[in-house]
């Protein structure tokens, strides 16, 4: 059994609470895109795990977790996410990553910030080098784990691209305050030290993959960011760098489309989003009073990577119905339903209008969601989201914590 888990809007929906639960039952978590811009936020037996890199399974010391290939690996990141893991007395034992996952360079993060400052429209990235990683891996100038193992090979490659590098920058030389990223003796030196530290964990899985997949375990492939932040998003360039849509589960991680047996979409009862770009149900958070700003209270909307204030919004159908269908997804997880506890009236967009201003229907707030019982407005509110989606909502998250889940009826909801 092979469930894809992704996230349907724009990220920080909550996947990383979903795949920690998912987990304690799973084999094998595979997390097949993106790289430390993520920030998958666990919370279990009353702790709280931040990850960036490692897949949200390695709470669970059965399941064997993987980075795919088409991560891209920020190795200091990942070095002080394994330290921290350790410190806390958890095993990382069953942590593989692939020797042909891409590496984030110093200069790659430098690029990054260069390249936001030189826009006139700002992305708004978290700046930790995504784009210029991935740009790399396509045009063939990238460096791979594997390329380290033999340093001889690596100083040539690393020499020439620096180089190149260099020449390419010089066009940002007056942003540039040190070079440091371009110093090849002390990228070579640095990169091979983090590298000594990750060596234990850089295997490559294929075959494990494989045996898995012929013995019928059961494998969770982790998405990272969400649908509407997709390279081929129609709100393009305010996308990420990689492929974040379902399909992407089978890129550099042993999984093919035929192995897929269901995909569990991942949504915020309402919408964030960070950095810039499209948001149609965008509400004002100018002052105390505003809906805006009490989600963004209410939910702690603020980026688990980089610390930003998160956008809030009500929910929109008509985008999430795209991301449902992009994505082929078979049930959906809803999230963060508890906090619109306490609002008397809660929207959901379900069209626009010619102006392109959203269409909403209203409805009637609720108290408190008493777990586990829950309030017959938070079932009205559920039951259209369903029906309007076509696609039964299996979980229902009712708070921060692991257990704050409530599994519901895979065929549909009952009034
Ligand atoms: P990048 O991925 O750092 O290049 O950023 C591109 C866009 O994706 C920016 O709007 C970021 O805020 C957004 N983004 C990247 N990763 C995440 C994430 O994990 N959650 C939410 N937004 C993200």
């Amino acid at each position: 059994m092979t469930k894809v888990l992704v996230g349907l809007q724009w990220g920080d929906e909550g996947k990383g609470k979903i795949v920690d639960l998912l987990s304690q039952k799973s084999d094998m978590v595979i997390r097949f895109q993106g790289g430390c811009n993520a920030g998958h936020t666990v919370i279990a037996n009353g702790e709280t795990f931040k990850l960036h890199l490692i897949p949200s399974g390695i709470l669970n010391p059965n399941t064997i977790c993987i980075l795919g290939s088409e991560v891209v690996i920020d190795m200091e990141v990942l070095i002080n996410e394994i330290n921290s893991l350790k410190e806390r007395g958890i095993s990382l034992d069953n942590f593989h990553i692939s020797p042909y996952a891409h590496i984030t360079m110093p200069y790659h993060r430098l690029t990054d910030s260069l390249e936001e400052k030189s826009r006139l429209k700002k992305i708004g990235t978290t700046a930790k080098g995504i784009g210029p990683t991935y740009t790399d891996k396509v045009n063939r100038s990238g460096i791979r784990l594997i390329d380290l193992f033999d340093k001889n090979i690596y100083f040539k490659r690393l020499f020439e691209i620096i180089e190149k590098k260099k020449l390419a920058l010089s066009v940002y030389k007056d942003f540039i305050e040190s070079d440091n990223a371009f110093d090849l003796y002390s990228v070579y030196n640095e990169s091979l030290n983090l590298f000594e530290s990750l060596k234990p964990y850089i295997k490559d899985s294929t075959d494990l993959v494989y045996q898995y997949k012929k013995s019928k375990k059961s494998i969770i492939m982790e998405g990272a960011q969400g649908s509407m932040l997709d390279i081929n998003s129609t709100d393009y360039p305010f996308v990420t760098s990689s492929h974040t849509l379902s399909g992407a589960a089978c890129l550099g991680t042993g999984i093919t489309p035929m192995d897929i047996t269901s995909v569990l979409g991942i949504a915020k009862a309402y919408a964030t989003r960070v950095g810039s770009g499209n948001f149609p149900t965008e509400l004002e958070d100018n002052d105390f009073d505003s809906i805006g700003y009490k989600i963004r209270k209410e939910g702690k909307e603020f980026g688990t990577t980089t610390g930003r204030i998160r956008r809030c919004g009500w929910l929109d159908l008509v985008l999430l119905k795209k991301a449902v269908l992009a994505n082929g997804v078979t049930e959906l997880a809803l999230m963060k339903i508890d906090v619109l506890n306490d609002f008397d009236e809660i929207k959901i967009c379900v069209d626009y209008d010619k102006d392109k201003n959203p269409i909403y229907v209203s409805f009637d707030g609720w108290e408190k969601i008493n777990f586990p019982n829950i309030h017959d407005n938070v079932y009205k509110y559920i039951k259209f989201i369903e029906d309007y989606l076509e696609v039964p909502i299996a979980y229902l998250s009712v708070g921060p914590e692991r257990e704050m889940t409530i599994s519901l009826s895979k065929t549909s909801i009952e009034l």
